[in-house]
């Protein structure tokens, strides 16, 4: 399907939804936010905004959020992400315009402010920042990592052995053909990102190291997985998903919010296609490892996840635990069935990887319905971050 991007591209195909779809999305979100948001105003309010954005589509293809309408917009997505547990807080979100910018340098630069203000010193803050949006000619801007930090996974020469994260082998093999020299080849060496202005290549930005916060990774019962050197990045910052509000799609639109421990602690860590790190912890802490029913590795991922938890305490990094999550999702629901609003939410992402049937999400089913505005997955960027470069653009 992404294949056939460039044709389309050179035949002047329109990016997004035609102007009949447009038009519908438009009006629909226009509801939303003058039914919910104190700028709306009242019926005869939405009935002119409405008459004037259509007017706006027929004349230009397309048209301009307001920019209260575009923070709305962009916390309601955070208020829909069905796969996230962490929504209580989704009016919180700080919303960085920089609908202006699309070219590769400023938005390099935008995404270390970014990084900047969310960080605060370790205190967390959910922030998005939003760049131009994809016009029916004209292309938006695309950032092609998962996230703005991420780990460089590297093959060794004949495929044997892997040093750093194997998730991101795929966009670390991009970023070196465009030119980076890579890291110093450690397990965490923070990819640069890359970056593709609205009329240009993809390019590669080095991240100042103080833009970058990381936390080293230490048992609370003592030295025993110090050698193994593990740290992890103190910001989860999506880079990849488009967001798409009232049929327009921002295609690079960062975002935050702060860790959970499991991320970190179990899959990160622990899946087999990311860091393995069960047998390592296994064998430092001397368990028994001749039978899966000796339990050992659900052991090593509760002593993993002890240390993730421990270490984002200590370094005085804002770090979700599992059991206080799921309270708080349900508080969320409870909040939204009470302002009459349904809440999508998928169970199997919802539910923590470890321990389940110990957090109360575990016990009840939600409502798959999937709401807009959206953070959607395009294609092209899932392909572009395993490092295939069919990707239309
Ligand atoms: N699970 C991803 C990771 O481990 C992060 C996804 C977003 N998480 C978040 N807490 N906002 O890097």
């Amino acid at each position: 399907m992404s294949a056939d991007l460039p044709a389309a591209r050179r035949r002047g195909v329109q990016y997004g939804p035609g102007p009949d779809a447009l038009r519908r999305e438009a009006a629909e979100f226009l509801r939303l936010f003058h039914h919910e948001h104190p700028a709306g105003g009242g019926p005869a309010a939405l009935a002119s905004r409405i008459a004037a954005v259509h007017a706006e589509i027929d004349a230009t293809g397309t048209y301009r959020h307001t920019a209260a309408e575009l923070a709305h917009g962009a916390r309601v997505a955070w208020r829909n992400s069905n796969r996230c547990i962490g929504r209580l807080y989704w009016h919180s979100l700080r919303v960085r315009d920089r609908r202006d910018v699309r070219d590769a340098d400023t938005m390099a630069a935008e995404a270390v402010a970014h990084l900047r203000e969310a960080t605060n010193g370790g205190r967390i803050r959910p922030v998005i920042t939003v760049f131009a949006p994809d016009a029916p000619n004209r292309r938006g801007p695309r950032i092609w990592n998962e996230q703005l930090v991420r780990y460089a996974g590297y093959s060794a020469p004949g495929g044997i052995g892997r040093t750093g994260d194997p998730r991101n082998a795929g966009i670390t093999a991009y970023a070196q053909r465009l030119g980076w020299p890579g890291g110093p080849g450690t397990h965490f060496d923070v990819l640069p990102l890359v970056i593709q202005g609205s009329d240009d290549k993809p390019r590669w930005f080095e991240l100042p190291a103080d833009a970058v916060l990381e936390v080293p990774l230490a048992h609370p019962d003592g030295g025993w997985v110090d050698d193994l050197g593990l740290r992890w990045h103190a910001v989860p910052a999506i880079a990849n998903m488009c967001l798409e509000i009232g049929g327009i799609c921002y295609p690079a639109a960062p975002f935050n919010g702060w860790y959970m421990g499991t991320e970190i602690g179990a899959r990160d860590l622990g899946d087999r296609d990311r860091y393995d790190l069960l047998p390592a912890v296994g064998e430092r802490l001397g368990l028994d490892m001749s039978s899966d029913r000796t339990l050992w590795k659900d052991r090593a991922l509760i002593e993993l996840n002890r240390m993730v938890l421990h270490s984002f305490d200590r370094a005085g990094v804002t770090l979700a635990d599992h059991h206080t999550e799921s309270q708080r999702f349900l508080t969320h629901l409870a909040r939204e069935e009470a302002k009459g609003r349904r809440v999508g939410a998928d169970w199997s992402w919802i539910v923590p990887p470890v321990s389940g049937c110990a957090t109360p999400v575990f016990h009840r089913t939600f409502d798959p319905v999937q709401l807009k505005p959206a953070f959607v997955h395009h294609p092209e960027a899932l392909l572009r971050a395993r490092g295939e470069e069919s990707a239309g653009h």
